[in-house]
C-alpha cells in the first residue's frame, strides 16, 4: 500500500502510569443521580476517562518533576521566582510578573487594579471566572466578539475576533473613559476554543491606540492561539510558535494566565505587564489575597514546574499533538454527523447539545442533560456549557439564554492515548442513536456564584 502521508504520534513514552477504575452502568447510574447530574459533583474515582477540563489536568514531563526537587521553599525570594520571571519574560516578552495560585487569582488582582465602579469591558464572548471578577469589580461585561462565532456550525477560521464595530458601537454609547480596557481572550474558551487571528489583533489594537483603550489578554491557551495562526493565518507557517506568541503579547499592556493550561502544571498562574505602575500595585495587592510577590500562593517548586513547563509548551512538537489529538476525535465524529462546533478547537470538542437533543427545551437543560448521559453510558466525564454556565441576568434575575448549548469534552495535556480517543467517541455515538429516549433534568439547587459547579438536578418524568 501506497503512503500518502505520515501521521503524528505523541512526541514522548510513558514511564508512569495511573491505573483506571471500571465501573458499571448501575454503579454510575448511582454515582450520577448521587451527584445530582452534575458531573462537577462526581468523585474522580469513579470516572473513566476524564475529560472535564484541560486544567490542572496534564501530566508533567521528568523534566518538570525533577525541577520539584529543587524547590526552593523559602517565604521570600525563592530562586525559582526568580527563574519563573526570566522565562515569562524569554517567552511572553513581559517584564513585571505577579504569581498567582491559579488564573482566577490573577483575574482578581487586575480586575481590581483597573476596574471603577460603572466601567464597562468589552471582551470577545466571556469566560466564567473571568466576567464574575469583572463584574465583582463594579464593571459590566460586553460582548464584542463577532457574529460567527455564535453559530456553532459557521467554518471561520478565527471565531475569536473581535468585531470592530460593536466595539465602536460601545465606545460611542458610554465613551472611551468608561473603558479601562478590552478583555483579549487567545483561546476563546466559551466559544469552542477558537482562535483570534494576528491581523484581528493587530486591527482592535490601531483602534485602541486611538480611543486610548488599554489591551489586556487572558493569554492562558495562547499557546494553542499560535499554533493556529502558524497553521491557518497567511505569513506565518514558517514562523516558530516562540515567535507567533512573543508577537501576540507584544500588542498587550499585560496579560494574566492560568498555567494550569498551556505552561504544563498542576496548579499555578500570573499576571505580567510592562506597565510598571500596574505591577507595582498587583505586587501590593498579591501580598493581601495571595501570598508574598515571590510566592503568589505557590510553592517553590510548583514556580519551578511552571517555569520549565513554559519552555515545554511552545515546542512544536508538542503543541501539534496536543492539538492533533483533539482533531482526531473531533474528525471522527464529524464523519459520524455528530452535531460538534466547528471548525475543531484547540482544547476540546463542544457538542452542540441543542442539535443533539433538539426535543429538550433549553429551561431543561440540554447540555447538562447530554453529560450526565454520557457519563452513564461510558464512565467518561465531560462538562455543560450553556444555559446553567451563563448564570442569571444580574437585572432580572432570569436565567441568560445563550445561544450556544454545548458539552465540552475538555483534553488533558500528554495524558489519554487515542485507544481512549476510540471508546470515547463509540460512547458518543451510541448515546446519539438512542437521544430520542433521553429526558431533561429540572434544577432543584442553584448557589448563588458560578453555579454549574455546584447545582443540582433532578430527571425529568
Ligand atoms: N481564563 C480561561 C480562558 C480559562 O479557561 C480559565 C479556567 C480561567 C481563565 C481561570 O483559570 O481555573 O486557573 O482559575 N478554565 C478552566 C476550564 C476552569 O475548565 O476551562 P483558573
Amino acid at each position: 500500500m501506497k503512503i500518502k502521508k505520515r501521521s503524528w504520534a505523541e512526541p514522548f513514552k510513558i514511564k508512569v502510569v495511573e491505573p483506571l477504575k471500571m465501573t458499571s452502568k448501575e454503579d454510575r447510574i448511582k454515582s450520577i443521580t448521587l451527584a445530582g447530574y452534575n458531573t462537577f459533583l462526581l468523585k474522580s474515582e469513579d470516572v473513566y476517562i476524564d475529560l472535564l477540563t484541560d486544567s490542572g489536568t496534564s501530566a508533567m514531563s521528568d523534566y518538570q518533576w525533577a525541577g520539584m526537587m529543587l524547590g526552593d521553599e523559602a517565604y521570600a525570594g525563592s530562586k525559582n521566582y526568580y527563574y519563573l520571571e526570566d522565562n515569562v519574560k524569554k517567552y511572553y516578552g513581559f517584564k513585571y510578573l505577579v504569581p498567582t495560585h491559579q488564573g482566577r487569582g490573577a483575574e482578581h488582582l487586575v480586575s481590581k487594579i483597573l476596574i471603577k465602579p460603572g466601567d464597562y469591558i468589552p471582551g470577545n464572548m466571556y469566560f466564567t471566572t473571568t466576567r464574575l471578577h469583572q463584574e465583582l469589580a463594579g464593571g459590566t461585561f460586553v460582548d464584542v466578539i463577532i457574529d460567527e462565532a455564535h453559530d456553532p456550525e459557521n467554518e471561520h477560521p478565527f471565531k475569536g475576533n473581535i468585531d470592530i464595530k460593536k466595539l465602536d458601537k460601545l465606545v460611542k454609547e458610554v465613551g472611551a473613559k468608561k473603558i479601562p480596557y478590552i478583555s483579549v481572550a487567545a483561546t476563546v474558551n466559551m466559544a469552542g476554543g477558537q482562535p483570534i487571528s494576528m491581523q484581528n489583533i493587530r486591527e482592535v489594537k490601531e483602534y485602541c491606540d486611538r480611543q486610548k483603550i488599554k489591551m489586556w489578554c487572558d493569554a492562558t491557551r495562547a499557546v494553542e492561539n499560535a499554533y493556529f495562526i502558524k497553521i491557518r493565518e497567511k505569513g506565518y507557517a514558517d514562523k516558530s510558535i516562540e515567535e507567533i506568541l512573543l508577537e501576540m503579547c507584544t500588542y498587550f499592556e499585560g496579560i494574566w494566565v492560568s498555567a494550569k493550561k498551556d505552561c504544563l502544571v498542576n496548579i499555578g498562574g500570573f499576571f505580567a505587564t510592562r506597565n510598571k505602575k500596574v505591577f507595582e500595585e498587583g505586587r501590593n495587592l498579591v501580598v493581601v489575597y495571595e501570598g508574598l510577590h515571590t510566592y503568589g500562593g505557590l510553592a517553590g517548586r510548583d514556580m519551578e514546574a511552571m517555569a520549565r513547563g513554559i519552555e515545554e509548551m511552545v515546542q512544536l512538537d508538542h503543541i501539534k499533538a496536543r492539538i492533533g489529538q483533539v482533531e482526531y476525535i473531533g474528525n471522527l465524529l464529524l464523519k459520524a454527523k455528530i452535531p460538534i462546533v466547528k471548525p475543531i478547537g484547540g482544547h476540546a470538542i463542544f457538542l452542540n447539545a441543542k442539535k443533539f437533543l433538539p426535543h429538550i427545551p433549553q429551561i431543561q437543560f440540554p447540555a447538562q442533560t447530554l453529560a450526565a448521559e454520557i457519563y452513564i453510558d461510558s464512565g467518561v466525564r465531560s462538562m455543560e456549557r450553556g444555559i446553567v454556565s451563563a448564570g442569571r441576568n444580574k437585572v432580572t434575575g432570569d436565567h441568560n439564554y445563550p445561544k450556544l448549548e454545548l458539552v465540552r469534552l475538555t483534553f488533558p495535556r500528554r495524558v489519554y492515548t487515542q485507544a481512549h480517543m476510540d471508546v470515547t467517541y463509540e460512547s458518543i455515538c451510541e448515546v446519539y442513536d438512542k437521544r430520542k429516549s433521553i429526558k431533561g433534568l429540572k434544577m432543584i439547587y442553584e448557589p448563588k456564584y458560578l453555579r454549574f459547579f455546584q447545582a443540582r438536578f433532578e430527571r425529568l418524568k
